[in-house]
C-alpha cells in the first residue's frame, strides 16, 4: 500500500517556523515508528501571493484535493493588509476550505496541568478542562450572498453579508458533533442567536432533529451564543462539545483558547466528506495567527502545530495511540518546565526558543518507546 501522504503549506509569518519543528516529529515516525508519510510542499497566503500573484494558484489547489492530508502553518501579514481583498492572504486559507468542503471544523480546549496557572481564569475553573468546539466551516456569513460594498444611490455606501444556511449544512455539522460526542463526554451544547436569527430559529430545529432522529442517546441543550461565551469563562467545565456556526465558532473558539492559557497551543482539525479511500478530507492547522511581530525570531511556539498534526494521526490516519504519544510528549515537556515565550508566566520556567522546543518534543517521544 501506497504511504499516507501529506502536503505541507507552511505559510507565512511564524508558519514555517513551526512546521520545520513538524516536520522533525513527521520523520520521528519514519524513523523510529515505521510510519513513512509522503511529504510535499507548496505555498499558501502572502508567500503564494508574492510569487504568483494569488494566495492559491489552481495546481496547488489540486494538490490539497489529492492528498491525504493537509496540514498548514499560518496566512496573512501587515504586508499584505493593502491588497485587494480577492488576493488577501486569508482568501487562500477560505478557498482551501470550500473547496475541499471541510464543513467540520474541531477545535478543541484543553487545559495541561502545567500551564493552568497561566491562565486569566483561576486555576479551578480551567484545570483539567476538555471541551471540543465544533465550527462550521464552509457557509453561513462566510460565504453567504449576496454580498459587497455597494452604493447606495445616495452618496453613501452599503456593506452586504449574508447569514444563510440550509437543513443538510445544519445537519452534517451537527451529526460530527454528535458523532464526537459519543466518543467523549456525550454532551452536546448548540449555540446560535435564534432569539433574533431566522437562520438561527433553523439551526436550532435541525440540530434537535439530528438528536431525535439520530442520537437520542445524547444529551444535548441549546444556548444563545452570547449567554455561551458568558458561561465558557463563567464555568467552562460545564461543556463538553459545543456545536455553532462559522461566525460565533470563529469567535467562541478564540475565546475557548485563551482559557487554556495560550493560544500558541491550539491545534485544529478541518474535516469534510469520506474520499475513496475512507479517509476524510481533512487540513490541520493551529488556530493561532501568523505573529508577524515574532516571525523569524525563534520565539514562536511549535506545539499547536505539533499538536495539529498529532489530531492528523488521529483523525486521518487512524492512529489514536500515535497521537497520544505526541501529546504525552508536550505534556512531558511542559511539565518538565520548558517555555517558549508565549508561556512564560511569573512563575517562571525554562526559556526555550522554536527548535529547542521542537527538539525536546523529539527527545520525549524517544523516551516513550
Ligand atoms: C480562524 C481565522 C480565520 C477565520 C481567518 C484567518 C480567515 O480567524 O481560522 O479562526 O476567520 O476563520
Ligand atoms: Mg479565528
Amino acid at each position: 500500500m501506497a504511504n499516507p501522504s501529506i502536503l505541507i503549506l507552511a505559510g507565512d509569518g511564524i508558519g514555517p517556523e513551526v512546521m520545520a519543528e513538524v516536520k522533525k516529529i513527521i520523520g520521528w515516525f519514519g524513523a523510529r515508528r515505521g510510519l513513512t508519510f509522503d511529504v510535499s510542499e507548496d505555498l499558501v497566503g502572502g508567500s503564494a501571493y508574492d510569487a504568483h500573484g494569488v494566495p492559491l494558484t489552481d495546481e496547488t489547489m489540486a494538490r490539497a484535493q489529492a492528498v491525504d492530508a493537509v496540514l498548514l502553518g499560518a496566512v496573512g501579514g501587515p504586508k499584505y493588509d493593502k491588497l485587494d481583498f480577492s488576493v488577501k492572504p486569508e482568501r487562500g486559507l477560505l478557498r482551501l476550505r470550500k473547496e475541499m468542503d471541510l464543513f467540520s471544523n474541531l477545535r478543541p480546549a484543553q487545559c495541561f496541568d502545567a500551564l493552568a496557572d497561566f491562565s486569566s481564569l483561576k486555576r479551578d475553573v480551567v484545570a483539567g478542562l476538555d471541551i471540543m468546539i465544533v465550527r462550521e466551516l464552509t457557509s453561513g456569513v462566510y460565504f453567504g450572498e449576496p454580498r459587497g460594498i455597494f452604493d447606495d444611490n445616495e452618496g453613501g455606501r452599503v456593506g452586504i453579508n449574508t447569514q444563510r444556511y440550509t437543513t443538510e449544512e445544519i445537519r452534517r455539522v451537527a451529526r460530527s458533533a454528535f458523532e464526537l460526542a459519543r466518543r467523549r463526554g456525550n454532551k452536546v451544547c448548540s449555540m446560535e442567536k435564534a432569539n433574533v436569527m431566522e437562520s438561527g430559529i433553523l439551526w436550532r430545529e435541525e440540530v434537535q432533529w439530528v438528536h431525535d432522529n439520530e442520537y437520542p442517546d445524547v444529551e444535548l441543550s441549546h444556548m444563545y451564543a452570547d449567554a455561551g461565551a458568558m458561561q465558557l469563562v463563567r464555568w467552562p467545565k460545564q461543556f463538553d462539545v459545543i456545536v455553532t456556526d462559522n461566525l460565533f465558532g470563529d469567535l467562541l473558539s478564540d475565546c475557548a483558547a485563551m482559557l487554556t492559557g495560550s493560544l500558541g497551543m491550539l491545534p485544529s482539525a478541518s474535516l469534510g466528506a469520506p474520499m475513496a479511500n475512507g479517509r476524510p478530507k481533512a487540513l490541520y492547522e493551529p488556530v493561532h495567527g501568523s505573529a508577524p511581530d515574532i516571525a523569524g525570531q525563534g520565539k514562536a511556539n511549535p506545539i499547536a502545530c505539533i499538536l495539529s498534526f498529532a489530531m492528523a494521526l488521529r483523525y486521518s490516519f487512524d492512529l489514536g495511540d500515535e497521537a497520544t504519544r505526541v501529546e504525552q510528549a508536550v505534556e512531558k515537556v511542559l511539565a518538565d518546565g520548558l517555555r517558549t515565550a508565549d508561556l512564560m508566566g511569573p512563575e517562571g520556567g525554562k526559556p526555550v526558543s522554536t527548535s529547542a522546543m521542537g527538539d525536546a518534543i523529539l527527545a520525549a517521544l524517544d523516551a516513550s518507546l
